[in-house]
């Protein structure tokens, strides 16, 4: 009778535990695992009617009985804290799929965008640089000899005032002009020559619209035998439809610098309204833009760096890249590109 007491409830133990332990391996989340705890071994729960049956046994057997039943409960009460371990640790790595791919691209880094006069003069590099002309820089702190003497303007010449130019001291000038760098690059090679020369130029300008006192442009230089003005016209044609496009046309305007003679302007079909003008704002209904000056090498400038005039011919342009992109973005005010504004460049590009 007594073995059997004791068995029967060895038996209920056994069953409490299976129960509950399929309720563990069972529970998804904290709630269901507490659950499980006050049904089995809460004070209402299982373990609390087994314990009842105690009273049922001899007085004897009573003690053996109840330390039974506590070492098996301390041993369900260790299987649910590694339960609960196991459900904390499914929850955490849920939580970490579900908000974060470690395998997939940032967002990319923001890189900025080329500025648009450095677009022109790049754009303007690349097809001279195809053509076999070398890209030089020069100071743009010049001696008043490179920037005006040797470049036949006279002494008498308006832009050697100082109310048109930058003067440091009587004869060094931030440069107007690309133009001394013909002279510097000519008196460093002999002939024949092929250059082009991007850079920063100064004038003494109130700041408009159309003016900034420091700007950029690009020069070229072209001196060999019988280097002859159709040179000039083609080169410059190719250069116009590098920047504007394949149905671009050029035209020269009869012009005057010291330095070359003859001497033209430089325009270019307008872009905004293929050279038809009427309303076009761009051109101003001229159908024509203007981007530089042009001629063919001053026989004086070519014999103050030591070329023989009588050996050799050669053209030379500077224009200006801030005009030039100004018209192929129908920007009209210069000072865009000197402002700065946040993701100016970035739409341009
Ligand atoms: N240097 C001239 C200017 O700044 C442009 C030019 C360059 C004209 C070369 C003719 C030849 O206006």
């Amino acid at each position: 009778m007594t073995t059997t007491g004791m068995s029967e409830l060895e038996a209920n133990l056994a069953s409490l535990a299976t129960r509950f332990r399929e309720a563990l391996a069972n529970a998804a989340d904290e709630r269901a695992l507490e659950d499980a705890r006050l049904a089995f071994l809460g004070r209402t729960g299982a373990v609390t009617e087994i314990r009842k049956g105690i009273g049922k046994l001899p007085p004897a057997e009573r003690p053996g009985a109840g330390k039974v039943i506590n070492d098996a409960v301390a041993a369900l009460e260790t299987e649910l804290v590694a339960a609960r371990t196991r459900v904390e640790q499914a929850a955490i790595a849920r939580s970490l799929e579900d908000t974060i791919d470690v395998t997939m691209p940032g967002p990319p880094p923001d890189l900025g965008a080329i500025h648009p006069v450095r677009r022109v003069i790049l754009d303007i590099a690349r097809y001279f640089t195809r053509h076999g002309f070398a890209v030089v820089l020069g100071p743009e702190i010049e001696t008043d000899a490179n920037n005006f003497d040797a470049l036949n303007i006279p002494p008498d010449h308006p832009a050697r005032e100082g109310l048109d130019s930058f003067y440091l001291r009587p004869d060094l000038v931030l440069r107007t002009h690309t133009s001394p760098m013909q002279v510097r690059a000519m008196r460093k090679h002999g002939p024949p020559i092929a250059i082009i020369v991007p850079g920063k130029a100064y004038r003494r300008d109130a700041i408009d619209a159309r003016h900034l006192f420091m700007f950029h442009q690009v020069e070229g230089l072209m001196v060999g035998r019988g280097i002859h003005f159709g040179h000039l016209k083609g080169m410059l044609l190719g250069m116009c439809r590098e920047l504007f496009g394949t149905g671009t046309d050029v035209r020269f305007r009869p012009s005057f610098f010291p330095f070359t003679e003859p001497s033209a302007e430089i325009d270019v079909s307008c872009p905004a309204c293929k050279g038809r003008g009427g309303e076009c704002r761009t051109c101003g209904g001229s159908g024509w833009i203007e981007i530089g000056g042009s001629g063919m090498v001053h026989p004086n400038v070519l014999r103050a760096v030591g070329y023989d005039p009588d050996a050799v011919t050669g053209w030379a342009f500077g224009c200006g890249p801030e005009r030039i992109a100004m018209k192929r973005h129908d920007i009209n005010d210069i000072r865009a590109f000197i402002e700065n504004a946040p993701g100016f460049a970035e739409a341009l590009a």
